[in-house]
């Protein structure tokens, strides 16, 4: 009840916004450079390309003071910000802008009256309702838009909304209902490994992280002797991908994987993550990254991540040739990228502390990626204490991001709110998700900031 509530509280702020909007012959639209930012934006540009309104894209990676200076040099009339702004209200304010917020990062300060976040109706932006979904909301109010539900999942799911109980929940499912409705958006129980699209099972098997079957996962000969073993037939020349299986195949798998991390003692609430809720786009073609949503939003952030966000961008908004040809071309990028940064944490080594462990990257990982290569090394690193992972920015900061396990959030982590805690003690900004979060810190606050991270997730976990 309280979520339709809430809903109706949303599309009363979305209705208001979109008169304003409506009133505009143009508008910049300012958004994140992850893929929840990047379907946001798109959801937004589409919809005012419908509306006949002209729009200019802009994407920054935090809403800094300078970022805001730049927007305020554009010397626009209206300034729509998706998938962040919430956090920023009295800057935007003091800068005299015009402004709309779509967004669900914690709102602070006050100001901007045209403002769409799940917290002002009382619900949980890291899982009810992503940057995305605001968006999608927004969308919704400024004409028959439906259509791009899907998009709003992909950032949903980018944003991991749907990490902690397996499957979305909140405002999220209202926006799968309208998916479903609209024939875009179609969603069922399946394994929740990656790559049910576009790899080969072995490789999806190979490259499981949370739950890690041990035995199985970064072990290539091993899980083809596992499929093998199964009367999965590898399919001739070409390895078959999951969605080549048939039902009784998929099944097969699913209970032996279960069986294997069991026997391996994997706890059974564990590997009840194997299976969840995913999401399918109906309107991609079959076996391209864009048919699931978890796929689609890692191509994005292959594309925003690194500087690309006008190419993520016009994949969101349709361009299935240019755009996604290059988008590809950054995706193995990406993938070369991440490989090489799990080889230099091996090589180098992981610290570990009381209740943490931590790599140092140097300026040898990019900083827009050494999150999921911290994410990634739980495949060598001890699962019982979150990751921090260290990298110089462009400016000279350090850029830290924080990694968890469900388990340990199970057990009471919160990386956001240690993170912007212990940031703020060294005179950084934190923030992010409980499993998930990140910060920049000034490069000689490292080791007093280790040690405010240590206490503050012992007594977390205590
Ligand atoms: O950058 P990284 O991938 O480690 O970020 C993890 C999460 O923390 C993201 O949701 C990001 O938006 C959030 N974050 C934040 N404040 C920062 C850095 C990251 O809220 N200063
Ligand atoms: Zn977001």
């Amino acid at each position: 009840m309280y979520i339709s509530n809430a809903v109706s509280i949303l599309t009363k702020a979305c209705t208001k916004a979109a008169d304003v909007i409506c009133r505009h012959r143009e508008v910049v639209v300012v958004s994140h450079i992850d893929a929840d930012g990047l379907t946001a934006a798109g959801i937004i540009c589409t919809s005012l390309k419908r509306a006949g309104i002209d729009y200019q894209p802009l994407f920054f990676r935090q809403l800094d003071p300078s970022a805001l200076d730049q927007i305020a040099d554009q010397g626009t009339d209206l300034v729509i910000f998706t998938d962040l702004g919430s956090g920023m209200q009295t800057a935007i304010k003091e800068r005299g802008l015009n402004a709309v917020i779509a967004d669900h990062h914690r709102p602070s300060g006050s100001g901007v009256d045209l403002h769409i976040n799940p917290h002002l109706a009382g619900l949980d932006g890291a899982t009810h309702l992503s940057g995305s979904g605001s968006a999608f909301l927004l969308a919704r109010a400024l004409g028959q838009n439906d259509d791009l539900a899907g998009l709003a999942i992909v950032g949903a799911v980018g944003d991991l909304q749907d990490m902690a109980g397996g499957r979305l929940v909140g405002v999220n499912r209202t926006i799968l209902e309208v998916g479903a409705k609209a024939g875009v958006l179609s969603y069922q129980r399946d394994l929740k490994l990656f790559g049910k699209q576009t790899r080969p099972v072995f490789k999806m098997i190979l490259y499981s992280q949370d739950p890690y079957i041990p035995g199985l996962s970064g072990n290539e000969d091993a899980c083809i002797v596992f499929l093998k073993e199964l009367g999965i037939r590898s399919g001739g020349e070409r390895w078959r991908r999951w969605i080549d299986l048939t039902q009784e195949e998929k099944g097969r798998t699913v209970t032996a994987l279960v069986r294997k991390g069991l026997r391996t003692g994997i706890s059974s609430s564990r590997l009840e993550r194997l299976v969840g809720e995913v999401y399918t786009l109906l309107l991609e073609d079959e076996g391209t990254e864009l048919r699931d949503a978890s796929e689609y939003s890692t191509l994005l952030n292959a594309t925003a991540r690194y500087g690309h966000s006008d190419v993520g961008l016009g994949v969101c908004m349709g361009d299935r040739s240019a755009s996604l040809e290059e988008a590809r071309v950054l995706l193995k990028e990406h993938r070369q990228n991440l490989v090489n940064g799990l080889k230099l944490v091996k090589e180098d080594g992981i610290t570990s502390l009381n209740h943490l462990q931590y790599f140092d990257a140097g300026d040898r990982i990019l900083d827009t990626i050494v999150g999921i290569v911290a994410g990634m090394s739980f495949q060598m690193a001890d699962r019982s204490k979150p990751i921090l992972a260290f990298a110089r920015d462009e400016n000279e900061n350090l850029k830290v991001s924080a990694r968890g396990t469900q388990d340990l959030v199970q057990s009471g982590l919160n990386l956001a709110e240690a993170l912007s805690e212990a940031a703020a003690q060294v005179n950084g900004v934190g923030g992010g998700h409980n499993v998930a979060a990140g910060a920049t810190i000034p490069v000689a606050a490292k080791e007093e900031f280790l040690d405010l991270m240590d206490s503050a997730v012992g007594r977390q976990l205590g």
